[in-house]
């Protein structure tokens, strides 16, 4: 029924928020299972796992990620508090994993600290496929080091995470966009480059010249297309220790299998980066049926074309060897990670669901009748508990027939029927739902029959 508030107009039910989203059922256990299997690897490559809140101070992302990233500047989720203090939903993971770094004096742990954690992340976009207000991320992180072999490792074992959750056809999009020595050379002839074409190019264009030239390189406008495709390139410009670094980076790559492709474009949307920046996106074959001319059908040109097409990325990351310093420390720390997007490996073609490990699939619906033996379910439930045989019940329903038809309906193999006759005889009636064959069994011998059953 629609309620009316108390000035008389219609109220209509609660909704969730625009771009985010409830997780039920069977979508619950595919987040549970991606994490689980993505922590059990990260673990196994040496990672240790991390919370952090998520709301953080509002400066740690206008310092740590940048106040012209679209990130700072169009996409947080502000709040201020009665006290007057600017909060912020986290848009991100490496801010706060820096924060809890520097906070919790990581610096005196064993170096490197390795870091995985998961999430929900939140940036006011434009809710649109792939891309959603909130969404579930997994992270890794490695501070304390600035050598190649970590941006390999980070490297490496997202491909796993990525090939355990079944996907297949990836492709690991890298470059370098250099370090606080040869990037701002590199800059300035980016500047110089794009200011001889400034009448041709978009507002954004524009604007970035002046605020953050190398977001020139992100422009997806069509517009800028042939003016970014003549561009000078980063990894053309870099120091001999970043060019070093770089080279190090692909020859781990080669080592350890993982084709790679430099992309100069590649600069990614977050202030902290230095070096090595990547992305990983699917890529898949798909045949569009065209219209054929009459001219092509008598040709006999008939054959479906195929087109490749590319997903959204799924994961992205990089270097960031200064974050710690816009962050207030005295000494550089460097960093190395990846954010993966949950969503949007769910909505890869070659994605398979990963079941986790907690209970899912109940084998048996308890039915209790009568007063006695409502009173004593859930001591029946405990033996289940601990002989670990997951169930469904509605211990708020009274009728046989109800409650049958509860667990018929939800395709449970076995009802566990305890009746008030049950409940003095202390047995209880297991009924296979299949063959609705009965057998009767004394409670005291309950976990030995639920073993052949399991
Ligand atoms: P990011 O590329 O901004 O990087 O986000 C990581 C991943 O989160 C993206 O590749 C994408 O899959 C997913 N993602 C981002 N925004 C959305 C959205 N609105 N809806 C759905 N999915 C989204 C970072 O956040 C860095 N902290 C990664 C990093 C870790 N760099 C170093 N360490």
């Amino acid at each position: 029924m629609t309620k009316k508030n108390p000035s008389g107009a219609k109220k209509e039910p609660p909704t969730t928020v625009k771009g985010m989203q409830d997780v039920i059922g069977e979508e619950y256990y595919a987040y549970s299972g991606f994490f689980e299997k993505a922590s059990e690897v990260a673990m196994y490559y040496g990672f240790r796992p991390i919370e952090t809140p998520i709301l953080e101070k509002e400066e740690l992302f206008t310092s740590g990620v940048g106040l012209d990233t679209d990130i700072v500047e169009k996409e947080m989720y502000t709040l201020k508090t009665k006290g007057g203090d600017h909060l912020v939903m986290r848009p991100e993971g490496t801010a706060p994993i820096m924060r809890a770094y520097l906070e919790h004096g990581m610096q005196s742990w064993s170096q490197p600290v390795m870091l995985y954690y998961k999430g929900p992340f939140f940036r006011h976009e434009n809710p649109q496929k792939g891309r959603s207000r909130e969404f579930q991320s997994f992270g890794l992180e490695i501070l304390g080091t600035q050598k190649s072999i970590a941006d390999a490792t980070i490297i490496h074992t997202t491909m796993i995470i990525l090939k355990e959750a079944g996907l297949q056809n990836l492709v690991l999009n890298i470059n370098s966009v250099g370090d606080k020595e040869c990037r701002p050379k590199y800059v300035r002839e980016l500047v110089s480059y794009y200011k001889k074409h400034i009448s041709e190019l978009c507002v954004d264009c524009k604007r970035r010249i002046k605020e953050n030239p190398l977001r020139l390189l992100d422009c997806k406008n069509p517009k800028c297309q042939d003016i970014k495709a003549g561009a000078p390139s980063s990894v053309t410009h870099l120091c001999d220790e970043c060019r070093s670094h770089f080279k190090e980076v692909l020859e781990y790559l080669e080592a350890l299998n993982i084709p790679y492709r430099i992309n100069n474009n590649l600069v990614r949307g977050l202030d902290y980066y230095s070096r090595t920046v990547f992305e990983i996106t699917e890529e898949t074959v798909e045949t569009v049926e065209e219209e054929i001319s009459e001219e092509k059908k008598k040709e006999g040109k008939e054959e479906p074309k195929e087109i490749v097409a590319t997903s959204l990325a799924l994961g992205g990351g990089g270097r960031y060897d200064y974050l710690a310093r816009n962050l207030g420390s005295k000494k550089d720390i460097p960093g190395i990670g990846v954010g993966l997007g949950v969503e949007r490996i769910f909505m890869t073609q070659g994605y398979k669901r990963q079941d986790p490990r907690i209970i899912k699939h109940p084998k048996v619906y308890f039915i209790q009748l009568g007063t006695h033996a409502k009173m004593r379910s859930l001591n029946i439930i405990e033996i289940l508990r601990n002989a670990r045989v997951p169930l469904m019940q509605s211990l708020a329903k009274d009728s046989l027939g109800s409650q049958l038809a509860s667990a018929e309906k939800l395709k449970i193999p076995y009802a566990m029927i305890f009746g008030e006759k049950e409940s003095i005889d202390d047995t209880v009636i297991i009924r296979d739902m299949n063959t609705r064959s009965q057998d009767t069994v004394k409670i005291v011998d309950l976990p030995k029959f639920l073993k052949t059953i399991k």
